[in-house]
């Protein structure tokens, strides 16, 4: 895992791009009994408090599911000791919007054993940003409305959906919504972003 004196950070959202802080190393790696999925609301990212936009949290694998495909890919970052405080501090400020931090085990491919544990970001469902499930058709055209103070919406699904497919990683609730919202975005006429600054 992340050797002696380094923190180990699993991101899964818009750390995957824009992780805005310094680590040693990273490495994918996946956690069990989780799914990532756009059910947070977003007043202060990617939307507005008058129209939320939607970002992902992951969500628990309810007790009675016997399905073991509940799995979520990410990346470990490792961060040294001594700055793990401040960088957990900023992160805390970035992910206010809803979002804890817990610790969970992580998996590297082919190891039925966890690898180690992480720390993560998680908005679970009784924060007051939650937005929950909806049709992939609805969700799709929250995410292509809406706008926020770090940009549209749209981009952060579009980042996510590339940094994914960098790690050869499927996700099919991400990739199904790309495609309606590239399909949104071509009966549009609306273009890709060049923004070479993400935010989250
Ligand atoms: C992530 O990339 O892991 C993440 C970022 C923001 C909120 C939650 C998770």
């Amino acid at each position: 895992m992340c050797e002696d004196l380094l923190v180990c950070l699993f991101g899964y959202g818009s750390i995957l791009w824009r992780p805005g802080f310094p680590y040693v190393r990273k490495f994918n790696a996946y956690i069990k009994g989780y799914k990532r999925m756009f059910y947070q609301g977003s007043t202060d990212h990617r939307g507005t408090p008058e129209a939320p936009g939607r970002v992902v949290t992951l969500i628990q694998k309810p007790k009675d599911y016997i399905e073991d495909d509940w799995i979520t890919w990410g990346t470990v970052y490792c961060i040294p000791d001594e700055e793990a405080e401040i960088i957990l501090k900023n992160l805390d400020y970035r992910e206010k919007g809803g979002y804890e931090r817990i610790e969970t085990d992580v998996y590297v491919n082919g190891k039925d054993t966890p690898h180690g544990k992480a720390l993560l970001y998680l908005a679970s469902n009784d924060n007051n940003e939650y937005l929950g499930a909806d049709t992939i058709d609805n969700i799709a055209l929250q995410i292509f409305k809406s706008v926020g103070p770090s940009g549209r919406n749209l981009d952060y699904l579009l980042k996510l959906a590339a940094s994914l497919r960098k790690m050869e990683v499927v996700d099919d609730h991400v990739f199904d919504l790309e495609s309606k919202v590239l399909e949104l975005m071509k009966l549009h006429n609306i273009s890709h972003s060049h923004e070479g600054h993400v935010a989250s």
